[in-house]
């Protein structure tokens, strides 16, 4: 009897907390109807694709180069940025082992180009259920917002389902993610990361009629519902970690503060770089941003300028490469290349240490540069 009391308690926390959860994401994101929790953001993005392909009965995906959704198969492709003509875009798996049968079922479009993502889609739409994207590649390159509204629109006129992968802007651009930071609603949304307060999480959530499809209210036999069970989904502490982080993020002043200190830190490296006569430009939004050396030397780049080419050109790599090595010497760990995501970890403290070093590191790079090449 204890025995089965005690199951009886854990079941009933662990439904109450899961509730909780989905009402508090519910109230950050409209869009959301359903939510299924998972253990990772590539799972989030995987059961989002299973949904869209059964709701549309369509066998392909389509989604942007450049844009990462995780290490399963049908978004191991063409991950890398692309600078090349868009109308060219190559195909590229991104790992050893993938059967190409995901290639052949995935459709790469270029970012912020709608003429010709219009056509790709147009030409494949018997064939493509899914438009999955990052609404700020690598969580911090911005979509236009006139492209994101017509890609919304286009989906909707094509009958092909629009996934959100918000794994890393989500509760990051804004509490309620890029979503609410363009004022578009997609049909599907897969979040991850904050979610689970630094444990393991990922979720769909959309449409009620799209998640729907994965009641076992729906058959007896299985043939008639979307397949979605794991043993650690709804898992109740990463819930109950993710619930106390979004409680946090929501208290007087906290989001504000978070994006202030982004915001801070932002202008002042880029003050440091100008200083140092090695001006660096930040790209991003909300509590998420990179750094990027411009290919003019002076920054006098036109305006706007173009992240993806930025970030590909010889003169970025080799700085950016050399700040990041050094920028580790000095106690700081930005991954190489890669993007800064603030929290609310980031005190005073941390961010006058990352600026010191910065200011350091920014004066040994240059001098590096001037010594080993004349052409940067
Ligand atoms: C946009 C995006 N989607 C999906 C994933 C996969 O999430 P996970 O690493 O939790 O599987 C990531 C991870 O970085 C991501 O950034």
């Amino acid at each position: 009897m204890g025995y089965v009391w005690d199951l009886f308690v854990r079941r009933t926390l662990s439904i109450s907390v899961e509730l909780t959860m989905v009402k508090a994401i519910q109230s950050l994101y409209p869009s959301i109807e359903a939510v299924r929790f998972t253990n990772s953001g590539l799972e989030a993005t995987l059961l989002a694709i299973r949904l869209g392909m059964a709701y549309t009965g369509r066998p392909s995906i389509a989604k942007f180069a450049g844009h990462y959704h995780g290490g399963h198969e049908q978004v191991l492709v063409s991950t890398h940025a692309v600078t090349d003509d868009a109308t060219h875009l190559k195909k590229t798996a991104e790992s050893m082992g993938l059967p190409d049968y995901f290639l052949q079922h995935t459709e790469i479009l270029p970012f912020n180009n709608i003429e010709i993502s219009q056509q790709i889609l147009r030409e494949h739409h018997r064939q493509i259920g899914v438009v999955m994207l990052e609404p700020l590649q690598a969580g911090y390159i911005p979509a236009r917002q006139e492209f994101i509204r017509r890609l919304r629109d286009l989906t909707m006129e094509l009958g092909m389902v629009l996934v959100f992968d918000e794994v890393k802007t989500g509760f990051r651009i804004c509490l309620g993610g890029a979503q609410e930071f363009y004022g578009v609603r997609p049909d599907l949304t897969a979040l991850g990361k904050v979610l689970g307060g630094g444990f393991p999480i990922g979720a769909v959530g959309g449409r009620h009629d799209i998640l729907d499809l994965t009641s076992p209210r729906r058959s007896q036999g299985g043939q008639d519902v979307v397949f979605h069970s794991g043993t650690f989904n709804g898992n109740p502490m990463s819930l109950l970690a993710g619930l106390r982080t979004l409680e946090f993020l929501q208290q007087s002043g906290n989001y504000t503060r978070l994006l202030n200190t982004a915001e801070n830190l932002r202008r002042r490296l880029q003050a440091i770089s100008e200083a140092q006569g090695l001006p660096v430009k930040t790209v991003g939004a909300g509590s998420i941003f990179n750094l990027v050396f411009p290919a003019a030397p002076d920054g006098s780049d036109e305006e706007p300028l173009d992240p993806v080419v930025a970030e590909n050109s010889p003169r970025h790599r080799n700085l950016r490469g050399k700040l990041d090595f050094l920028l580790m010497q000095h106690g700081v760990f930005s991954k190489p290349y890669n993007r800064f995501s603030v929290s609310l970890a980031h005190d005073a403290t941390a961010i006058n240490h990352t600026l010191e070093a910065f200011e350091q590191c920014m004066a040994s790079t240059k001098t590096t540069n001037h010594s080993s090449s004349k052409s940067l």
